[in-house]
């Protein structure tokens, strides 16, 4: 079974990673599966992107499109082209996207033009808010690939309630979570922790980059604001996206309580989430990973493709009312915050359950050709 893995922006990485080592596993066994691995260079900056494949030992990716940054439909279509290259020059049997970034649409919609079957780890999760672009990429995407892997049970009823048939859907549980156990022996004390003197367990942790928050100043301006006042004698540390940062300097806003630091690796990153008191976000895969480490998150959306973090883990969302983070951080310094519990398979085993799938489906595939 011949694969082409796609990876383009920096939460692709963590859930590349354990299927890439699943399938080096399986390899050594004997069996016959091979990869090719592309990274379609959405994310380019070493700390987006390099960091992470040292970190997570992931193999140096065979080909890198270097598509960059863009409009929307610039980096789509620059991603399209030079993916429809790719494949061409090395066919495969099948294309395995993850996620919901603009890479996983672009090379989903080449690879099906080409004849060629997609399946896609993280199927079937909706925000059902049409105004995100990831959500236009997880509907698209979605809608042509063969093959799903999704993380829970609310994504199994969101394919089936959208056509798909059960056939096509492996419930297989999280596969960014394998990573998370994988490493979580293995994390990193960051620097910044000596260089400010920092007592992690007295740090909120700030992360801030979908466009709704970090494309508006007078936005950004007043949730640090808010976390500045109300963090009473914790530090707030805040990792900046690239995206984020020209915003920031454009509130010009700083204050002693706010450490502002460069985007932080992977190992350092959940180091410092499962540490600290809480943490503050709008990023989707964070949720996740304070849900199992059990530590209290602040979502700055009104929605969430993750409900389960919220019914089950340790997430609340506050949409982008003021009152409700300082009342959350209050409530959280008070030690009145849920404790949380983990969903159902999410338990480090992803990775094997889809490469399992994989190579029924392609006995299945050989068998339907043999007749
Ligand atoms: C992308 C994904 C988002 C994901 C996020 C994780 C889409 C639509 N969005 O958002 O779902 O949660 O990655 O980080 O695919 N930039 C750099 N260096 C880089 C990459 C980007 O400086 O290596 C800057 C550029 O100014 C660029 C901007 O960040 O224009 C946005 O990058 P882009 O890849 O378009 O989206 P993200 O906001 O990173």
């Amino acid at each position: 079974m011949k694969l082409t893995i796609v990876a383009g922006a920096r939460p692709n990485f963590l859930k590349i990673a354990p299927l890439v080592n699943e399938i080096e596993r399986v390899k050594k066994e004997g069996v016959n599966i091979s990869y090719r691995l592309v990274h379609t260079g959405q994310h380019y900056d070493d700390n987006l992107s390099r960091i992470f494949f040292d970190e997570l030992e992931i193999p140096l990716p065979h080909a890198n499109l270097e598509a960059g940054s863009g409009s929307q439909a610039v980096q789509t279509a620059n991603i399209m082209t030079t993916f429809e290259q790719e494949l061409l020059n090395n066919p495969c049997d099948m294309v395995i996207v993850v996620g919901d970034v603009n890479s996983t649409l672009a090379c989903s919609i080449v690879a099906k033009k080409l004849n060629i079957e997609v399946a896609h780890i993280e199927a079937g999760i909706r925000s059902f808010d049409m105004t995100m672009p990831e959500e236009v990429n997880r509907i698209v995407t979605d809608s042509i690939a063969d093959y799903y892997f999704t993380p829970t049970e609310t994504a199994n009823e969101n394919l089936m309630r959208s056509g798909a048939a059960a056939s096509q859907v492996y419930y297989v549980g999280n596969i960014m979570i394998d990573s998370l156990y994988k490493f979580r022996d293995k994390l990193v004390k960051p620097p910044l922790l000596e260089d400010y003197n920092l007592d992690p367990s007295r740090c909120i942790i700030l992360t801030l980059h979908r466009p709704h928050n970090a494309d508006d100043p007078r936005k950004l301006h007043e949730i640090l604001k808010t976390l500045a006042f109300c963090c009473k004698d914790h530090q707030v540390v805040f990792p900046v996206h690239p995206r984020t940062k020209k915003t920031l300097h454009q509130t010009g806003f700083s204050h002693p309580r706010l450490i502002i630091t460069e985007p932080q690796g992977y190992l350092s990153f959940i180091y410092l989430v499962s540490k600290c008191r809480a943490v503050v976000t709008d990023s989707g895969g964070i949720q996740e990973e304070t849900t199992v480490m059990g530590v209290p998150c602040v979502t700055l959306r009104k929605n969430t493709e993750r409900p389960e973090t919220v019914t089950i883990g340790t997430n609340e969302l506050i949409g982008d009312n003021m009152e409700l983070l300082d009342a959350a951080i209050n409530k959280i310094f008070a030690g009145h915050w849920k404790p949380g519990g983990i969903p159902d398979l999410w338990d480090g085993k992803a990775a094997q359950r889809i490469v399992k799938a994989l190579l029924e489906i392609d006995s299945r595939n050989n068998k339907a050709a043999a007749h």
